[in-house]
Protein backbone atom coordinates (compact mmCIF):
# COMPACT_ATOMS: atom_id res chain seq x y z
CA UNK A 1 0.00 0.00 0.00
CA UNK A 2 2.79 2.03 1.22
CA UNK A 3 4.59 1.29 -2.40
CA UNK A 4 1.53 1.89 -4.38
CA UNK A 5 0.86 5.41 -2.56
CA UNK A 6 4.60 6.62 -2.91
CA UNK A 7 4.14 5.60 -6.76
CA UNK A 8 1.48 7.39 -7.46
CA UNK A 9 2.87 10.60 -5.37
CA UNK A 10 5.60 10.69 -7.53
CA UNK A 11 3.42 10.10 -10.43
CA UNK A 12 1.39 12.94 -9.62
CA UNK A 13 4.76 14.71 -8.67
CA UNK A 14 5.70 14.54 -12.26
CA UNK A 15 2.49 15.53 -14.01
CA UNK A 16 2.44 18.45 -11.92
CA UNK A 17 5.81 19.53 -12.89
CA UNK A 18 5.00 18.46 -17.13
CA UNK A 19 2.02 20.84 -16.67
CA UNK A 20 3.81 23.28 -15.14
CA UNK A 21 6.71 23.08 -17.46
CA UNK A 22 4.19 23.30 -20.41
CA UNK A 23 2.39 26.29 -18.87
CA UNK A 24 5.90 28.20 -19.42
CA UNK A 25 6.71 27.21 -22.14
CA UNK A 26 3.04 28.70 -23.84
CA UNK A 27 4.77 31.91 -21.91
CA UNK A 28 7.49 34.31 -23.14
CA UNK A 29 10.93 33.20 -22.09
CA UNK A 30 13.12 35.91 -20.10
CA UNK A 31 16.12 36.23 -21.84
CA UNK A 32 18.41 36.12 -19.46
CA UNK A 33 18.05 34.73 -15.94
CA UNK A 34 20.34 35.52 -12.87
CA UNK A 35 20.51 33.71 -9.76
CA UNK A 36 21.84 34.76 -6.50
CA UNK A 37 22.66 31.20 -5.12
CA UNK A 38 22.42 31.18 -1.35
CA UNK A 39 22.14 29.03 1.49
CA UNK A 40 24.94 26.24 0.94
CA UNK A 41 26.20 26.87 4.20
CA UNK A 42 22.85 27.01 6.29
CA UNK A 43 21.78 23.96 4.28
CA UNK A 44 25.03 21.78 5.50
CA UNK A 45 24.53 22.84 9.27
CA UNK A 46 20.72 22.38 9.30
CA UNK A 47 22.71 18.50 8.65
CA UNK A 48 25.53 18.64 10.68
CA UNK A 49 27.89 18.93 7.94
CA UNK A 50 30.76 21.25 7.28
CA UNK A 51 30.04 24.15 4.97
CA UNK A 52 31.79 22.55 2.05
CA UNK A 53 29.08 19.57 2.16
CA UNK A 54 26.73 22.43 1.18
CA UNK A 55 28.86 23.85 -1.94
CA UNK A 56 29.09 20.33 -2.88
CA UNK A 57 25.20 19.69 -2.77
CA UNK A 58 24.64 22.89 -4.65
CA UNK A 59 26.80 22.20 -7.08
CA UNK A 60 23.91 19.33 -8.46
CA UNK A 61 21.94 22.62 -8.38
CA UNK A 62 23.85 24.24 -11.21
CA UNK A 63 23.32 20.96 -13.26
CA UNK A 64 20.04 20.38 -12.66
CA UNK A 65 19.09 24.63 -13.57
CA UNK A 66 21.70 24.54 -16.11
CA UNK A 67 19.92 21.71 -17.65
CA UNK A 68 15.98 23.60 -17.26
CA UNK A 69 17.24 26.60 -18.48
CA UNK A 70 18.92 25.02 -21.72
CA UNK A 71 15.67 23.19 -22.50
CA UNK A 72 13.09 26.44 -21.96
CA UNK A 73 15.58 27.90 -24.03
CA UNK A 74 16.68 30.33 -22.34
CA UNK A 75 20.10 32.57 -23.88
CA UNK A 76 21.30 33.73 -20.36
CA UNK A 77 22.11 31.60 -17.38
CA UNK A 78 24.05 34.23 -15.10
CA UNK A 79 25.04 32.77 -11.64
CA UNK A 80 26.91 34.36 -9.08
CA UNK A 81 29.18 31.97 -7.46
CA UNK A 82 31.77 33.68 -5.84
CA UNK A 83 31.69 37.24 -4.72
CA UNK A 84 34.68 40.48 -4.27
CA UNK A 85 33.71 39.91 -0.58
CA UNK A 86 33.25 35.95 -0.27
CA UNK A 87 37.22 36.08 -0.04
CA UNK A 88 36.50 36.83 3.45
CA UNK A 89 35.43 33.36 4.45
CA UNK A 90 37.77 30.79 6.14
CA UNK A 91 40.48 29.63 4.32
CA UNK A 92 39.46 26.47 3.78
CA UNK A 93 36.06 27.04 2.48
CA UNK A 94 37.46 29.70 0.13
CA UNK A 95 40.01 26.76 -1.58
CA UNK A 96 37.11 24.45 -1.74
CA UNK A 97 35.00 27.00 -3.82
CA UNK A 98 38.21 28.05 -5.98
CA UNK A 99 38.46 24.02 -7.19
CA UNK A 100 34.75 24.23 -8.31
CA UNK A 101 35.59 25.24 -11.69
CA UNK A 102 37.77 21.97 -12.37
CA UNK A 103 35.16 19.88 -10.07
CA UNK A 104 32.69 21.14 -12.44
CA UNK A 105 34.81 20.79 -15.99
CA UNK A 106 35.66 17.22 -15.01
CA UNK A 107 32.16 16.28 -14.71
CA UNK A 108 30.50 18.49 -17.35
CA UNK A 109 32.35 19.74 -19.88
CA UNK A 110 30.98 16.52 -22.33
CA UNK A 111 27.21 17.42 -21.89
CA UNK A 112 27.85 21.12 -22.00
CA UNK A 113 29.04 20.67 -25.56
CA UNK A 114 26.59 18.11 -26.37
CA UNK A 115 24.24 20.58 -25.70
CA UNK A 116 26.01 23.45 -27.49
CA UNK A 117 26.21 25.72 -24.41
CA UNK A 118 28.64 28.49 -23.93
CA UNK A 119 30.80 28.76 -20.80
CA UNK A 120 31.55 32.44 -20.27
CA UNK A 121 32.86 34.34 -16.74
CA UNK A 122 32.18 37.58 -16.08
CA UNK A 123 34.38 39.15 -12.52
CA UNK A 124 37.70 39.99 -12.13
CA UNK A 125 40.33 37.26 -12.85
CA UNK A 126 43.60 38.69 -11.56
CA UNK A 127 43.07 37.63 -8.62
CA UNK A 128 42.12 34.03 -9.48
CA UNK A 129 44.36 31.22 -8.41
CA UNK A 130 46.00 29.87 -11.61
CA UNK A 131 44.43 26.35 -11.30
CA UNK A 132 41.28 27.80 -11.12
CA UNK A 133 41.72 30.49 -13.79
CA UNK A 134 43.02 27.62 -16.02
CA UNK A 135 39.90 25.51 -15.84
CA UNK A 136 38.12 28.74 -16.90
CA UNK A 137 40.13 29.09 -19.77
CA UNK A 138 39.91 25.65 -20.92
CA UNK A 139 35.72 25.51 -20.39
CA UNK A 140 36.02 29.00 -22.71
CA UNK A 141 37.95 27.91 -25.01
CA UNK A 142 36.21 24.00 -25.68
CA UNK A 143 32.73 26.21 -25.75
CA UNK A 144 33.38 29.51 -27.60
CA UNK A 145 31.64 28.52 -30.95
CA UNK A 146 28.46 27.32 -29.11
CA UNK A 147 25.56 29.15 -30.00
CA UNK A 148 23.33 27.41 -27.36
CA UNK A 149 22.70 28.95 -23.56
CA UNK A 150 25.24 31.12 -22.24
CA UNK A 151 25.99 29.71 -18.67
CA UNK A 152 27.74 32.70 -17.07
CA UNK A 153 29.72 32.11 -13.96
CA UNK A 154 30.26 35.08 -11.97
CA UNK A 155 33.31 34.79 -10.02
CA UNK A 156 35.13 37.35 -7.56
CA UNK A 157 32.17 39.57 -9.15
CA UNK A 158 31.55 42.76 -7.19
CA UNK A 159 28.80 45.07 -8.73
CA UNK A 160 30.20 48.10 -7.48
CA UNK A 161 34.17 46.95 -8.38
CA UNK A 162 32.81 46.43 -12.05
CA UNK A 163 31.19 50.00 -12.25
CA UNK A 164 34.22 51.23 -11.19
CA UNK A 165 36.52 49.67 -13.21
CA UNK A 166 34.49 51.09 -16.06
CA UNK A 167 34.34 54.83 -15.02
CA UNK A 168 38.01 54.28 -15.10
CA UNK A 169 37.88 52.74 -18.57
CA UNK A 170 35.85 55.46 -20.04
CA UNK A 171 37.73 58.54 -17.93
CA UNK A 172 40.83 56.79 -20.14
CA UNK A 173 38.93 57.07 -23.46
CA UNK A 174 37.60 60.36 -23.00
CA UNK A 175 41.22 61.30 -21.85
CA UNK A 176 42.76 59.26 -25.13
CA UNK A 177 39.91 61.03 -26.90
CA UNK A 178 38.62 58.39 -28.33
CA UNK A 179 35.30 59.18 -26.50
CA UNK A 180 33.60 62.44 -26.29
CA UNK A 181 32.73 63.38 -22.80
CA UNK A 182 29.01 64.64 -23.54
CA UNK A 183 29.15 61.30 -25.48
CA UNK A 184 29.13 59.07 -22.77
CA UNK A 185 25.50 57.16 -22.36
CA UNK A 186 24.00 54.00 -21.02
CA UNK A 187 25.88 52.39 -24.58
CA UNK A 188 28.82 53.48 -23.48
CA UNK A 189 28.83 52.64 -20.02
CA UNK A 190 27.24 49.01 -21.02
CA UNK A 191 30.18 48.31 -23.48
CA UNK A 192 32.83 49.01 -20.57
CA UNK A 193 31.19 46.08 -18.43
CA UNK A 194 31.57 42.89 -17.86
CA UNK A 195 28.71 42.04 -19.40
CA UNK A 196 29.11 43.47 -22.49
CA UNK A 197 27.32 42.44 -25.33
CA UNK A 198 24.57 40.11 -23.18
CA UNK A 199 21.33 41.32 -22.08
CA UNK A 200 20.04 42.87 -19.17
CA UNK A 201 18.85 39.88 -16.95
CA UNK A 202 15.40 40.02 -17.34
CA UNK A 203 14.72 37.50 -13.62
CA UNK A 204 16.81 38.11 -10.65
CA UNK A 205 16.20 35.17 -8.66
CA UNK A 206 17.33 34.83 -5.15
CA UNK A 207 17.17 31.10 -2.87
CA UNK A 208 17.65 31.23 0.88
CA UNK A 209 15.17 33.87 2.43
CA UNK A 210 16.86 36.69 2.19
CA UNK A 211 15.52 39.50 0.20
CA UNK A 212 18.66 42.08 -0.95
CA UNK A 213 21.15 41.93 -3.59
CA UNK A 214 24.33 42.14 -2.49
CA UNK A 215 26.43 43.90 -4.63
CA UNK A 216 25.38 42.06 -8.01
CA UNK A 217 24.78 43.91 -10.90
CA UNK A 218 23.33 46.56 -9.72
CA UNK A 219 23.58 48.66 -12.54
CA UNK A 220 22.18 45.60 -14.95
CA UNK A 221 18.88 45.01 -12.80
CA UNK A 222 17.52 48.14 -13.29
CA UNK A 223 14.38 46.94 -14.85
CA UNK A 224 15.13 43.21 -13.56
CA UNK A 225 11.97 41.99 -11.70
CA UNK A 226 13.27 39.95 -8.70
CA UNK A 227 12.03 36.58 -7.63
CA UNK A 228 12.93 35.06 -3.73
CA UNK A 229 11.99 32.42 -2.43
CA UNK A 230 13.10 30.62 1.20
CA UNK A 231 14.36 27.78 -0.67
CA UNK A 232 18.31 27.07 -0.19
CA UNK A 233 20.08 26.45 -3.43
CA UNK A 234 20.93 22.60 -2.62
CA UNK A 235 17.33 22.29 -2.68
CA UNK A 236 16.38 24.45 -5.14
CA UNK A 237 15.02 22.08 -7.78
CA UNK A 238 13.79 22.45 -11.77
CA UNK A 239 9.92 23.36 -10.58
CA UNK A 240 10.97 25.79 -8.37
CA UNK A 241 12.70 27.59 -11.85
CA UNK A 242 9.29 27.03 -13.76
CA UNK A 243 7.70 28.56 -11.01
CA UNK A 244 10.11 31.57 -10.67
CA UNK A 245 9.78 32.24 -14.58
CA UNK A 246 5.75 31.58 -14.33
CA UNK A 247 5.29 34.08 -12.17
CA UNK A 248 7.78 36.88 -14.12
CA UNK A 249 4.92 36.49 -17.17
CA UNK A 250 2.55 37.65 -14.95
CA UNK A 251 4.38 40.52 -14.11
CA UNK A 252 3.45 43.26 -16.32
CA UNK A 253 6.58 44.95 -17.02
CA UNK A 254 6.70 48.93 -17.85
CA UNK A 255 9.97 50.25 -17.65
CA UNK A 256 9.27 53.33 -16.22
CA UNK A 257 6.35 53.85 -18.96
CA UNK A 258 2.15 53.38 -17.75
C1 LIG B 1 26.19 31.07 -1.07
O1 LIG B 1 25.80 30.24 0.00
C2 LIG B 1 26.88 30.29 -2.09
C3 LIG B 1 28.16 30.53 -2.51
C4 LIG B 1 29.00 31.61 -2.02
C5 LIG B 1 28.81 29.67 -3.51
C6 LIG B 1 27.91 29.09 -4.51
C7 LIG B 1 28.66 28.24 -5.46
C8 LIG B 1 28.15 27.13 -6.03
C9 LIG B 1 26.81 26.59 -5.74
C10 LIG B 1 28.93 26.36 -7.04
C11 LIG B 1 29.36 27.17 -8.20
C12 LIG B 1 29.90 26.34 -9.25
C13 LIG B 1 30.95 26.66 -10.06
C14 LIG B 1 31.31 25.73 -11.12
C15 LIG B 1 31.75 27.87 -9.90
P1 LIG B 1 26.36 30.56 1.43
O2 LIG B 1 27.59 29.77 1.66
O3 LIG B 1 26.53 32.04 1.61
O4 LIG B 1 25.19 30.04 2.33
P2 LIG B 1 24.77 30.59 3.77
O5 LIG B 1 24.22 31.99 3.55
O6 LIG B 1 23.73 29.61 4.18
O7 LIG B 1 25.98 30.58 4.63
Amino acid sequence: MIRFLKSWFAGSEALDEESLLSRVRSGPIPRHVAIIMDGNGRWAKKRGLPRVAGHREGMKTVREIARAADELGIEVLTLYSFSTENWKRPREEVDYLMKLPEEFLRTELDELVRRNVQVRMIGDETQLPAHTLSAIRRFQEATRDNSGLILNFALNYGSRDEILRAVRQIVEEVQSGKVDKDAIDEAVMNRCLYTAGLPDPDLVIRTSGEIRVSNFMLWQMAYSELWFTDISWPDFRRNHFFQAIEDYQHRSRRFGAV
